[in-house]
Order: C-alpha cells, then sequence, then structure tokens
C-alpha cells in the first residue's frame, strides 16, 4: 500500500549547520534507498547566512548535500535585521512548502528564525542539537538556543548534560538523546580525510609538530582587548611551533578594524579550509586552539587535546573529562595550556548514528496522529519522551 511522503523542510545558512545537515541528509538518502516507508522528501533552505564558496558552497560539493531548493541570499546585517528577514521569508517558504517537519540545526540566527516562522504557523519543529547551553546571556547563541528549544517539538540532545539542561527548565516531553551528528560526521569523514586530503604537505607542515586554531565567536572578535590577548598567546606559541589560523571572514575583518596585524607576526594565517582539509589539520595537531563548539569537540573525537578561548563551554564533558581546558583570551593561560596530556575515552557523544535515530523519530513521531500532540510547546501522545532505547 503506498503511504503519503514525509516532506522536511531543513533550514540551514551557517558553516556549521552545512556539516550537521550533511548527515541527517545523507540517512534520509539512506532510508529512501532501503525503500523504507514513507518515502521522505528533503527540500533544504539556505538563508545565505554564509555564502563564500568557502564558508558554503564546499561543503555541498565535498559532503555531497543535495542543492538546496532556494538560497534566501540573507547575510551580513545586524542581528535583528538578519533575523526579521529570514523570518519574513521562511514564513513564505513555510507557507508556500507547507512540511510535515521543518527541521533546524544548532544556534545561529537561521536556527532561530526558521523555529520561531513555523512554530508561529502551528508547523512541527525539530531542533538537532537541543539543549545545550553556556548560562552566558551575553552570546547571540545562547539566546537563538533558548528560544528556539522552547517553540520545538522534538528536540534531538546531543548529550545527556543536554537533557538535564531542557529539564530544569520544565522541558521533558518530545525529548531524545540520539548523541552528536558531528560525531557521526567526524567517522564518516575521519578515514577520507585520511586518505585524500593533502593539506598537511600543501603547508609543509609535520604531524604533531603544529597548533591548529581558530576564532571567530563575537565575544572575542568584537572586544579589541580579547583579540588581541588571544592572538599575543597564539602568537607566544607560534615562537615554538607553527601555529595555522584557518581565518573566519568576521576575524579577518576585525584584525583591519583594531589594527592587530601585528601580532600575527608568527602566525600562519590562512583562509577556511574545506572540511576535509580541516579534520585533516585536526588528526595530526598537536593542540587545537579554538573558540568553536564544533571544533571542541572534533578535537576530542580525533584524540587532539584542546584549549578553548572561552571562559565556559557548552560542551562540559570535554572539559570533566580533561580533553579540554578553559583559558579564556589571557595570554599566559593560552600559552601555558598547551601541556594538558589528557588519558582515556568516554562515549557521550553516541555511537555515531545520530543521524539515523533522527530520521526514524521524525517518521515515527509523524505517525502519531496530530490530535494527540500536546506540547513542550507540544507533545504527542506520550511514548516518545524516554531516552531512545538503543542509545
Ligand atoms: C555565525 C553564528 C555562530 C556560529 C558561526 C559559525 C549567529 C548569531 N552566529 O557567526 O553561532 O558559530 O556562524 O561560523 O548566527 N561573513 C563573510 N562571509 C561569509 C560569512 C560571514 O564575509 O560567508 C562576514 C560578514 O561580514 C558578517 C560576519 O562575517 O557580517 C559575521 O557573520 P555572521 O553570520 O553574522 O556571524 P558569524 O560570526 O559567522
Ligand atoms: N571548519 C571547516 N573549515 C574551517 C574551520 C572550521 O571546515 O576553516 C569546520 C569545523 O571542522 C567544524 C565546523 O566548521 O566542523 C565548525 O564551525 P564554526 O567553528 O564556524 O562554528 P561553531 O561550531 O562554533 O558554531
Amino acid at each position: 500500500m503506498s503511504e503519503k511522503p514525509l516532506k522536511i523542510l531543513t533550514v540551514v545558512g551557517a558553516r556549521p549547520q552545512f556539516i550537521k545537515a550533511a548527515m541527517v541528509s545523507q540517512a534520509i538518502l539512506q532510508h529512501n534507498e532501503a525503500d523504507k516507508l514513507p518515502h521522505i522528501i528533503e527540500e533544504i533552505t539556505h538563508t545565505g547566512q554564509h555564502y563564500d564558496e568557502n564558508m558554503s558552497q564546499v561543503f555541498f560539493g565535498e559532503m555531497g548535500i543535495p542543492e538546496p531548493v532556494v538560497n534566501l541570499n540573507i547575510g551580513g546585517s545586524s542581528h535583528g535585521e538578519m533575523t526579521g528577514r529570514m523570518l519574513l521569508a521562511l514564513e513564505k517558504e513555510s507557507l508556500d512548502r507547507q512540511p510535515d517537519w521543518v527541521l533546524v540545526y544548532g544556534d545561529t540566527n537561521s536556527t532561530l528564525a526558521g523555529a520561531l516562522a513555523a512554530a508561529k504557523l502551528h508547523l512541527p519543529v525539530a531542533h538537532v542539537e537541543a539543549g545545550l547551553r553556556s548560562f552566558n546571556k551575553q552570546m547571540p547563541e545562547e539566546i537563538n538556543r533558548v528560544l528556539t528549544d522552547h517553540v520545538s517539538d522534538i528536540l534531538f540532545c546531543p548529550t545527556k548534560n543536554a537533557v538535564e539542561n531542557l529539564k530544569n527548565e520544565g522541558i521533558m516531553k518530545g525529548v531524545h538523546h540520539v548523541g552528536d551528528v558531528m560525531y557521526d560526521a567526524a567517522i564518516a569523514f575521519g578515514k577520507i580525510a585520511r586518505e585524500q586530503s593533502n593539506i598537511l604537505l600543501q603547508l609543509n607542515l609535520t604531524p604533531k609538530e603544529y597548533y591548529l586554531a581558530t576564532v571567530h565567536r563575537a565575544e572575542n572578535t568584537n572586544r579589541r582587548e580579547r583579540l588581541s590577548g588571544i592572538l599575543q598567546g597564539l602568537n607566544q606559541l607560534g615562537k615554538e611551533r607553527p601555529v595555522v589560523l584557518p581565518l573566519h571572514p568576521r576575524t579577518k575583518k576585525q584584525l583591519d578594524v583594531y589594527n592587530l596585524t601585528p601580532l600575527c607576526s608568527n602566525l600562519h594565517l590562512i583562509d577556511p579550509v574545506s572540511f576535509l582539509d580541516m579534520i585533516r589539520l585536526e588528526q595530526e595537531a598537536r593542540v587545537i586552539l579554538t573558540d568553536s563548539g564544533g571544533v571542541q569537540k572534533e578535537a576530542y573525537f580525533h584524540g587532539v587535546p584542546c584549549v578553548t578561548l572561552r571562559d565556559e563551554t557548552e560542551w562540559v564533558e570535554t572539559v570533566e573529562r580533561g580533553w579540554n581546558r578553559l583559558a579564556g583570551a589571557d595570554p599566559e593561560k593560552i600559552a601555558a595550556a598547551t601541556d594538558a596530556v589528557p588519558v582515556g575515552r568516554f562515549d557521550e557523544y553516541g555511537d555515531g548514528h545520530a543521524s539515523a535515530k533522527i530520521v526514524a523519530r521524525l517518521v515515527a513521531d509523524l505517525r502519531c496522529p496530530r490530535s494527540t500532540w500536546t506540547g513542550n510547546r507540544a507533545v504527542y501522545d506520550g511514548a516518545q519522551e524516554e531516552e531512545e532505547r538503543d542509545q
């Protein structure tokens, strides 16, 4: 018997979202190839938040992400303007496409706009990477995550800690601990990167004899004293070993605005790299220094110690287990934090099948009659609140 296809409207816009969505798109493809019912139609909407070739298109090509059905070309403006314009455009997209699910990722302005547009239209919202908290409301990401979680119908948590955070805010229904889709990505692309990337050769790097750094957070790049502190710390390390710093466009701009390029004399500044090149750089780094959420975890996935250039992190388990040290923007702390030697592995990020679990859950929940949905914003009739059994 034929069954009506399930339509998912995926909203992405920023670099880390392409990487996360790539894994779920792959799981959707596998679901369809196995002739499982219902057939899933995924329509990807790119908000245009990130638009440079090496911040966007390179990921679609390299990771085999289906072409977006539309690119809204909304990037490069203030938070209010960007989010507002996205909200307007995504409301129209959601109305026109009438999806069964609107699927959003992470904590960017694109995430919030997608979730809010859908929730107001009473379309079911699924949030991947739900429940993360820094408890720092100065971060635009914290506002985006809290609001998105509170309007989502189904919340896919990467860690137990994320489940706890939601519980503390009274969100217990529609919550699923599925593991981290970025761990899925690290497994799927780790081997390919080893085989195909020649970035180490290109940059003339010796394995375990260089540091890899990334800096892009607004809290670091929009404050001269913080950006200068971080660069001084990295530059100090650059006297010992090469420090490779793929520069986020925001940071590149701020180096000029604050006239900080002289602090980069010992740094190897390069343009943002593709995912395979990034993984390869991560795999062989001696230590990774970053303020990125994704890169902190990837350091752990690839067995490399991390120094986080922030005062707090959402990924607390990496710190608790000794793989990650918080150094803020203090040059001395940054330089001193690279001597950690973490030991032991932990399995907090799932089993590498988070994406497949997400797809299975989207299918299963849609089969519940919608009249039985009663809320996080709304929840269905009960059965799905427990953790995924196969975790
Ligand atoms: C955004 C997310 C952040 C995420 C990061 C991933 C928000 C509030 N922030 O931060 O959570 O960690 O993406 O990288 O959504 N720019 C370009 N080319 C591009 C993209 C950006 O030149 O392709 C420049 C523009 O000048 C833009 C600035 O970078 O104004 C910042 O971009 P934006 O998307 O606003 O914030 P991110 O710092 O990238
Ligand atoms: N990344 C990449 N090329 C780069 C820098 C980062 O492919 O030059 C990848 C990185 O491996 C990780 C993701 O981008 O998977 C992290 O994105 P970002 O740091 O921009 O955002 P965050 O995770 O902090 O939201």
